[in-house]
């Protein structure tokens, strides 16, 4: 395989860049394309993970009495490999995955890889799908990695064996529609705070239980929901799948890491990224009223990466957000695409 270049936090990786794979890269959304390898590495219960390999991406066989399948014990990661304008392959930050990984896997009493078996996995998986990686401006290599317990059991416990495994697939825009238009959610919460949450993991169990108010949002002609804190109803915490943002004057505001919001890496990047272009980020409780009088508003995650909010709907109230190329989103959209397709340094 190519040979590892760099060694910077967005890790860099030779790539041929000419072998690309026969599919219309004009056309990938957000959808799965199978692509020719996974990795899987395997641990039983209070072992460690030893050695993985990369087999064929395919259906995996597991007891019907698995840990996961029964008691929801799994948690996944998501992380993308872009193609540069010289035909490298870079990936964002890996090590920020495999740290949010292991927190999830401490949560959820499983066994996790450590950080270099996390990032070298990664590694092997993009350089095995490398002709998946999109041309440059054609989209992302995403890559999804799953741990989960496939021992089999009948009692509630921890499984007696794990599986980590990582699949990838390339994609363009997760939302297809451009700026979103949202539905503020106020009877069904998405996590609930204090020591039985598990909002703040990526816990597969987060979820399939927002799919009632998320279908019927969209059902509506609303792109998503965005959920309320469960102890007050009175603060924004998430959409389904991303973080928050709302910006008055040359303040950014966005609810703060406390157990029921996501510590996602891309609102962890737009954070520093504000901060270095000279904006003020307050993390912090974000109210309903607060954000129904801010200027702007946007998302961030590593698979909708930036987009503005067009506009949000609380009862009976919509309002209506700044959009297009001169918002603070698209600009520092811009500065965080830069730095992972290779065109800006990153200052990290
Ligand atoms: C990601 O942004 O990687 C996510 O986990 C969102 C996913 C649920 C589509």
């Amino acid at each position: 395989p190519p040979s590892i270049l760099g060694n910077c936090k967005s890790r860099s990786e030779s790539g041929d860049g000419e072998n690309y794979a026969d599919i219309d890269w004009d056309g990938i959304g957000f959808s799965l394309v199978p692509t020719d390898y996974m990795y899987v590495m395997k641990s039983a219960r209070g072992d460690k993970f030893s050695q993985g390999s990369l087999v064929p991406f395919g259906n995996i066989e597991i007891s019907p009495s698995a840990g996961i399948l029964n008691y929801g014990q799994g948690i996944f990661e998501g992380l993308k490999a872009q193609r540069t304008e010289d035909g490298r392959i870079l990936l964002f930050r890996p090590d920020e995955n495999a740290q949010r990984m292991k927190r999830g896997a401490d949560r959820l009493c499983m066994p996790s890889p450590s950080n270099d078996q996390f990032v070298n996995a990664v590694k092997q998986t993009v350089l095995a799908n490398k002709r998946w990686v999109p041309p440059p401006g054609k989209g992302s290599l995403y890559i999804r990695p799953l741990l989960m317990g496939t021992g089999a059991l009948l009692g509630v416990a921890p499984a007696p064996e794990y599986t980590f495994l990582i699949y990838c697939c390339p994609v363009g825009s997760y939302h297809k529609g451009g700026a979103l238009n949202l539905k503020v959610e106020d009877k069904l919460y998405r996590a609930i705070s204090g020591m039985g949450g598990t909002g703040g993991i990526k816990s597969i169990t987060n979820y399939a239980p927002v799919y009632p108010a998320m279908t019927a949002a969209k059902a509506n002609g609303f792109s998503d929901v965005l959920f309320l804190d469960s102890a007050t109803g009175k603060c924004i915490e998430e959409a389904t799948s991303c973080n928050l943002f709302v910006v008055k004057g040359n303040t950014i505001f966005t609810p703060e890491i406390v157990g029921t919001i996501l510590p996602g890496i891309t609102r962890k990047s737009i954070i520093e990224i504000a901060i270095d272009s000279g904006y003020q980020v307050i993390e912090g409780a974000v109210s309903v009223v607060e954000m129904l009088e801010a200027d702007e508003m946007f998302c961030t995650g590593t698979a909708v990466v930036v987009n503005s909010v067009a506009s949000v709907t609380y009862k009976d109230t919509k309002v209506d957000y700044k959009t297009g190329p001169k918002t603070l989103s698209a600009k520092l959209r811009s500065i965080l695409v830069g730095i992972q397709t290779g065109c800006v340094e990153d200052k990290k």
